[in-house]
């Protein structure tokens, strides 16, 4: 590809957060960032990280900043990783400031990599010059976070398992937001950042947990099961699968010498309130991620209900709820954002 990159050009996009509803955990040992298993996810409205990157020919290295501060270097190396790829693709050699923020608390358990590297993705191809397809952008994000592949879609969005030889990988949308009239309802159980992230978790997960054979066994069937419920609205049988697939992705972590648990006392009583709701004839299935807030899968019509009842839990110290939503996509920067 020619270089249509240039110093000073600058673009800025925003992403939202996504859940997984048939989870990914565990990545193959072979390729580049690979899951393991397939997922299935929807793409939430009201929270979302806007990253703004401005080329600058001054710059002897990229340059990173977290609301406004210079970030990790853990951070930055990702984010540097992403750029390189964007660079190599369009040959340019051009260094870059890249600034995001999220709209959302991190106690909000939704402050994952996905929306960030769905933005960033984004961001990056339209400030460099390469009108990437949005195959093409989730396939770069996915190479640094393979959640946030799916955040470059909205609604329902399905990323298959990676296989050997695979260098492209991209997820698809199944379902826009709009057609099926869902709600997740965020029950945030602590305030404090998490204390295993997700790569670390998983990692350690595939080298030591007995169980892992076993999930990346049943996973796709779990993930098929989530999809067909998907095609027929059928809210129970996609209940069924999302916690199906949460309990089992855990058990595969808590089976991990020494064990990656997830959970504190609050989870655990937010999930005896679904179970409690559940019994009382309210639909609501539980899922939760590399951290021990637990999102309620239910009916967009039950869910103000639900976030009330989930607030009155001892040990969950926020709750909201949350739509489907839109993919990433570019905004106009705005000044002084993000
Ligand atoms: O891609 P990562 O590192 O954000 O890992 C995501 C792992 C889970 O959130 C637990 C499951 C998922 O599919 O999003």
């Amino acid at each position: 590809m020619s270089d249509r990159s240039r110093d000073g050009a600058t673009a800025e996009a925003l992403a939202h957060p996504n859940i997984a509803l048939a989870k990914y955990w565990g990545k193959r040992t072979y390729g580049h960032n690979l899951p393991a298993v397939p997922s299935l996810s929807v793409t939430l409205e009201g929270m979302a990280t806007r990253t703004r990157v401005t080329l600058d020919a001054g710059l002897g290295e990229d340059a990173f900043l977290l609301a406004g501060a210079a970030a990790p270097d853990a951070a930055k190396a990702r984010v540097v990783g992403l750029l390189d790829r964007v660079r190599s693709a369009v040959g340019s050699t051009l260094r870059a400031t890249v600034e995001s923020a999220n709209d959302f608390p991190t106690s909000s358990g939704l402050a994952s990599s996905a929306s960030a590297f769905a933005a960033l993705a984004t961001a990056a191809c339209a400030a460099y010059g390469w009108s990437a397809s949005d195959a093409e952008r989730s396939d770069l994000a996915r190479k640094t976070s393979v959640s946030a592949a799916r955040s470059v879609f909205g609604g329902f969005v399905e990323l298959r398992a990676g296989v050997e030889g695979d260098t492209f990988l991209a997820a698809e949308q199944l379902a826009p937001e709009g057609t099926w009239p869902v709600a997740i309802v965020v029950a945030a159980t602590t305030r404090a950042a998490k204390e295993t992230a997700s790569t670390e978790g998983m990692l350690h997960t595939v080298r030591t947990s007995p169980y892992h054979e076993a999930w990346v066994a049943c996973a796709p069937q779990v993930f098929a099961q989530a999809k067909a419920a998907l095609a027929a609205h059928d809210l129970e049988a996609m209940g069924d699968a999302v916690e199906a697939s949460a309990f089992a992705m855990h058990a595969d972590a808590i089976a991990a010498r020494p064990a990656v648990v997830y959970w504190n006392a609050g989870t655990m009583a937010a999930l005896a309130e679904v179970r409690a709701l559940r019994r009382s004839g309210v639909g609501v299935w539980a899922t939760m991620d590399a951290g021990p807030h637990v999102k309620v899968l239910t009916l967009a019509a039950d869910a103000d209900r639900v976030r009330d009842a989930m607030r009155a839990v001892a040990g969950v110290v926020d709750a909201f709820v949350a739509k489907p939503g839109a993919g990433a996509r570019t905004s106009r920067a705005e000044p002084g954002a993000p």
